[in-house]
């Protein structure tokens, strides 16, 4: 089968595209899906630089990519409620940059979902609720959330405002106009962050989800540390970052591995149906063919990609 490949840590040009790759046979309980859209991370290319070993160990050769929509194709021995010719989205467990993968955890894809947009849902829906839940926000508190015009970020304005809560969202300013369309009350990112968002929130921001990095704890800290009557270490409890690598240090929750299978799947069948319905929408960068896929790590290093590169086999 068709897939990218690589057998050191590196650039972009680690990645090779091949042709004669083995097509992966399900186990007892496994699930073998045709790839139709592939969803491009950051943290494809943060693995394929070899620098989230702790959360993610690589055995080479390796094939990128988490997410996937695509159809049932095989079964293993003993699996119950899928069939072959399910379309399904969610994570793989052998690399989706390929035409062929195992899945981890899948939900069923809603016929009007374009295969694009449901491979675009596993992993910002997953982070997004995830962090969401960590920080505990409820109807009529507000939130900061760092980049938020991001496909994480944006998820996580959807979701916090759908549930009442009031967010001041970080972002270029070319991205503004989209954060107010969703619901939040932009800011740009820089010098003089905690002062923009203080006049966003006159009343103070309660929690605070950086979905971006670039150092911004210590702002988060500023932000929510003299507000509440348990002091710094408390208000510290109220923020998250899925980014920097550096949380340790100021004290701060780095989250990064994925919730309860349950929870994970639950979130997964969710998400799609709102994305069907159109209550939940992750906007689409572009779509390349797969040979394509150092090209597209490179746009996500970038760092200002306008929504979620999608590779398709
Ligand atoms: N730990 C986890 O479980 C987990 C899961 C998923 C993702 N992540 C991480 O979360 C981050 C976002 O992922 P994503 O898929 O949402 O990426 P993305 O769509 O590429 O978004 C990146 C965001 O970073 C912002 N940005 C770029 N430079 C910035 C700066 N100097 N200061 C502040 N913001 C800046 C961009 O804002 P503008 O475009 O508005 O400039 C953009 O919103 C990545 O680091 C990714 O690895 C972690």
């Amino acid at each position: 089968m068709e897939a990218i490949v690589y057998e050191e840590f590196g650039g972009p040009e680690v990645l090779r595209h091949a042709a004669g790759v083995a097509v992966p046979e399900p186990g007892p309980g496994e699930v073998r899906v045709k790839v139709a859209a592939v969803g491009v991370n950051p943290v494809d290319w943060k693995r394929r630089h070899g620098w989230v070993e702790e959360f993610y160990s690589t055995t080479f050769p390796a094939v990128p990519g988490l997410e996937f929509a695509g159809t049932v194709d095989e079964l293993g021995e003993g699996v119950t409620g899928l069939a072959v010719g399910d379309e399904v989205l969610g994570w793989t467990k052998t690399g989706a940059y390929a035409e062929y993968a195992i899945a981890g955890i899948v939900a069923p894809k809603p016929a009007g979902l374009s295969w694009a947009a449901a491979a675009s849902l596993p992993v910002a829906g997953e982070t997004a609720q995830r962090v969401l839940d960590l920080l505990g926000v409820r109807a009529g508190e507000t939130l900061f959330l760092h980049g938020a015009a991001g496909v994480v970020g944006s998820v996580g304005v959807q979701l916090a405002v759908a549930a009442g809560v009031t967010v001041v969202g970080s972002a270029s300013e070319s991205n503004h106009a989209y954060l107010r369309e969703l619901g939040a009350i932009p800011v740009a990112y820089g010098e003089g962050l905690a002062e923009r968002v203080r006049a966003a929130a006159p009343d103070g921001v309660d929690a605070v989800f950086d979905a971006a990095g670039h150092g911004v704890l210590p702002v988060a800290i500023e932000l929510l540390g003299g507000g509440g009557s348990g002091g710094e270490e408390a208000a510290k409890e109220r923020i998250v970052t899925i980014a920097d690598v550096d949380a340790e240090k100021y004290g701060i929750v780095f989250s990064g591995v994925l919730g309860d299978p349950d929870v994970v799947r639950a979130g997964l069948t969710a998400h799609a149906r709102g994305a069907a319905a159109g209550t939940l929408a992750v906007r689409l960068a572009d779509t390349l063919p797969l040979k394509e896929a150092a090209r597209a790590q490179e746009l996500s290093e970038s760092g200002h990609v306008r929504g979620k590169l999608i590779l398709t086999p």
